[in-house]
């Protein structure tokens, strides 16, 4: 009888390892039932000493989860064999708060070892990131399985530049499933957090190659700007991209209507009549964007690679260090 079955096994199991693991909301509860208490109490202990880990922290769903699905691929450091996630473009010298996924990883190895993947304590601590600001709580699925690899050129091959417009975003986001609704909401996001000069001098003195400012940033800001960021400055310096950084509303979207987006790829989302009407009705209607952002983030923890998995014991590093290489490019 198993010699029967066992090709019918074997099979199955080869369908299992290629195809997406189903989430769904307390898949912990019976193995790890505190997982998600103490995932919060670690975010929220870590806004406590840095109240600008919320927006780190909740950046790296978006940022882990457009590339190869949400799968921890970007919390792996670099090995001799892999060039990763970390020092691409868009995320070098830029995306931090690791440590507070570490630390989350850390109590939760001690409560329960090896049960809740990396990628999961991501969507919770994002999740318990934006609730624990103001924003809207929901219930996360979870379910994930961490990736065995990490590609910088993946990364860079699909994460958006702040320089990028409206109807480039637009398709990017499309690739994803994901909606003209579902772009503005998610980058209601960028009502908390800070950024970079580095993101913003193109568009203070040579937006589009023109060696002019964005006519689309309202005077006043933009002088204040240009005194934040001048022009051979510190590009290190950092600004917040809505008037209220610390606080998940929808000021950022009055911030857009006013001509006081940060980034070109905020303000685009105003200047452009394709995602305008989103904008306008987020700044007038605050419980809109809570509903639409939330199923935004629902949308973007689902993506999944269908890539085999494990569930990691440190969220730096793989179980199994010789396996690191298995994804060919
Ligand atoms: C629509 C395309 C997007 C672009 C082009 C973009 C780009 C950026 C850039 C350039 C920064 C500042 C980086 C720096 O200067 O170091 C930033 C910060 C941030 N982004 Fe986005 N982003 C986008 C969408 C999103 C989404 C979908 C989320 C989350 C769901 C998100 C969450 C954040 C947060 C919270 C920050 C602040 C992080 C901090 O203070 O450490 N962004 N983004
Ligand atoms: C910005 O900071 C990073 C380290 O966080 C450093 O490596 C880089 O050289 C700095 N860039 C500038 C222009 O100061
Ligand atoms: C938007 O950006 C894309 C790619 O960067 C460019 O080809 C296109 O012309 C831009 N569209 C507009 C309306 O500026
Ligand atoms: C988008 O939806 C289509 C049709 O339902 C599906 O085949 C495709 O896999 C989806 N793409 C992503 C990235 O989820
Ligand atoms: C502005 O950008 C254009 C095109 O990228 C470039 O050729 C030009 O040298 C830049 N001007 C300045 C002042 O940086």
């Amino acid at each position: 009888m198993l010699t029967l079955l066992l090709p019918f096994l074997l099979l199955l199991a080869a369908i299992s390892a290629a195809t997406p693991w189903s989430l769904r909301p307390g898949f912990y509860s019976e193995t790890c039932p505190g997982a998600e208490s103490a995932v919060r109490e670690v975010v929220k202990k870590a806004m406590i000493r840095e109240p600008r880990n919320a927006a780190s922290v909740m950046r790296l769903q978006f940022h882990d989860c457009f590339v190869n699905g949400c799968d921890g691929s970007l919390l792996l450091d670099d090995t001799p064999n892999m060039v990763g996630e970390k020092l691409s473009l868009s995320n070098i010298n830029s995306l931090r708060s690791f440590e507070v996924i570490d630390e989350a990883k850390e109590a939760l190895e001690k409560m329960c070892p090896q049960t809740v993947s990396c990628a999961d304590i991501v969507i919770m601590a994002a999740r318990d990131a934006v609730a624990l600001s103001g924003g809207p709580y929901w219930k996360v699925k979870l379910g994930r399985k961490d990736s065995l690899t990490a590609s910088q050129e993946d990364s860079d091959n699909i994460m958006p530049s702040p320089r990028a417009n409206a109807s480039f975003l637009i398709n990017l986001f499309q690739r994803f499933n994901l909606s003209k609704k579902d772009l503005v909401a998610l980058s209601g996001s960028h009502s908390i957090g800070k950024a970079r000069c580095f993101s913003l001098v193109h568009r203070l003195y040579n937006q589009s190659g023109s060696g002019q400012p964005d006519p689309a940033i309202e005077p006043g800001f933009r002088q204040k700007l240009t005194k934040l960021c001048p022009r051979d400055g510190d590009q290190n310096v950092t600004g917040d991209l809505d008037a209220t950084p610390t606080w998940f509303d929808n000021q950022y979207f009055k911030d857009l209507v006013l001509g006081r987006g940060f980034l070109n790829s905020d303000q685009t989302l105003h200047t452009s009549a394709a995602t305008r009407e989103w904008v306008l009705k987020f700044s007038e209607d605050e419980d809109g964007f809570f509903d639409a952002f939330v199923e935004g983030m629902l949308k973007l923890g689902d993506l999944q690679s269908g890539r085999p998995g494990e569930i990691r014991r440190n969220c730096r590093v793989v179980n199994d260090p010789s396996v690191n290489p298995v994804v060919c490019f």
